[in-house]
């Protein structure tokens, strides 16, 4: 049992983290500026934990706000959600990527530092593996930025590093998310993207609810099984129980130790849009469009070594996804924003 600062807490990852944090007796603080998220988030996980957490609205570039809420909370321990993540905004406004990503962590970091809180788990992406060069991905593959959003994580991968090396006393976790979906068996928590969504499922989802009238699938002439993109889908709350399994591990033993978190099967667009189908009970129309440019045709994990660093493996699989995925989206047509009539 620990006491635990979450940075980004209120968001997609961060929200179904804290459940299970919570749910493993960890003593919580979230530290979120609300961007790209609602309180409300924070008042249905307390509901489904049954216990409560503290929440302190702030931004990670406010050093004074941070060493605050690091000394108010006793926080041992950081898992540092809080980040921009659109892959599309980041190429037209690089520098607020720059700004908020890396200058965020970067004083998180100095923060900590100056707190003596010096384990952290970090949210990586599969994104640091670029265009695939072997498949399944390994931790080893070479890494490379395709966009401003991908460079910020290999940036502040590479920050980490040199950390660890300058004081081993560091306790640092960095996870290498591939393609998380899904929502909390309760239906009360999921992803609510503001705007239309970038990723497939959030976009399924609002198809099949009626928010929107057909997908766009954006390529079927891949060299994949049906031509349509194959990735690996991860459920969010074996997202969220890596992190923390990660930091048991690294409670455990001091050490830079970076996984991939996924499940090693990928599915292509074709196969999310039967399954979501299928667990809907809703037709999910949709038209072939262009490829998406920076698309890569398939991506998914190898996720032995977090099996044999955390005894972790993912355990939900597509059709858990797609079901919580839908509970979520029909309870919560508008996600957190409630539409008066
Ligand atoms: P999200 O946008 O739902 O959550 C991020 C949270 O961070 C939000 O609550 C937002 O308000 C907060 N935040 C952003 N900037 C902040 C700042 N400067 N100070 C304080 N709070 C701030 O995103 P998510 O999907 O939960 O992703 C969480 C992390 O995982 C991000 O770092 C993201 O890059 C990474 N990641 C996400 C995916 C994915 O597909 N969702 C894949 C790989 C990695
Ligand atoms: N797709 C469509 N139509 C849509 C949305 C997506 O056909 O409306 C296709 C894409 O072309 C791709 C697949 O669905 O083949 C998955 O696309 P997503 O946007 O859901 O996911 P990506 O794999 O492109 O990217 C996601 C995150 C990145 C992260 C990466 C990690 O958006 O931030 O996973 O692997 F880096």
């Amino acid at each position: 049992m620990s006491k635990i600062l979450v940075t980004g807490g209120a968001g997609y990852i961060g929200s179904h983290t804290c459940v299970e944090l919570l749910g493993a007796g960890h003593e919580i603080t979230v530290f979120d500026n609300l961007c790209n998220s609602q309180p409300e988030a924070l008042a249905r996980v307390q509901r489904i934990a049954d216990k409560s957490l503290h929440f302190v609205q702030g931004d990670i570039r406010d050093r004074v706000a941070l060493l605050q809420a690091l000394r108010t909370s006793g926080a041992t321990a950081v898992i540092h959600f809080a980040g921009l993540k659109a892959v599309g905004d980041s190429v037209k406004d690089p520098l607020s990527y720059y700004d908020n990503n890396v200058v965020g962590t970067a004083c998180l970091l100095s923060a900590m530092a100056e707190c003596g809180v010096k384990t952290l788990v970090f949210s990586s992406s599969a994104t640091v593996y670029g265009d695939p060069q072997f498949l399944p991905l390994t931790e080893d593959h070479r890494l490379c930025a395709t966009n401003p959003y991908g460079q910020t994580k290999l940036v502040i991968e590479g920050m980490l590093q040199d950390l660890y090396r300058s004081d081993p006393d560091w306790r640092i976790g960095i996870l290498r998310y591939f393609n998380p979906v899904g929502a909390h068996v309760s239906g009360l928590i999921g992803e609510d993207p503001q705007g239309p969504p970038n990723n497939l499922l959030p976009f399924v989802a609002q198809v099949a609810v009626g928010r929107r009238a057909f997908l766009s699938v954006w390529g079927d002439d891949y060299d994949t099984p049906d031509g349509t993109g194959v990735r690996d889908y991860i459920h969010v709350v074996d997202l969220a129980q890596g992190h923390v399994k990660a930091l048991a591990r690294l409670q455990a033993q001091a050490q830079c130790l970076v996984v991939n978190l996924g499940t090693g099967i990928g599915y292509s667009v074709l196969d999310m849009v039967r399954a979501f189908e299928q667990a809907s009970g809703k037709p999910v129309p949709y038209k072939v469009a262009p490829r998406r440019s920076g698309d890569v045709a398939s991506n998914y994990a190898d996720p032995t070594l977090a099996f044999e660093q955390l005894g972790w493996r993912a355990e939900r699989g597509l059709e858990t996804m797609c079901a919580d995925a839908w509970r979520w989206q029909n309870a919560n047509p508008n996600g957190y924003t409630v539409v008066a009539n």
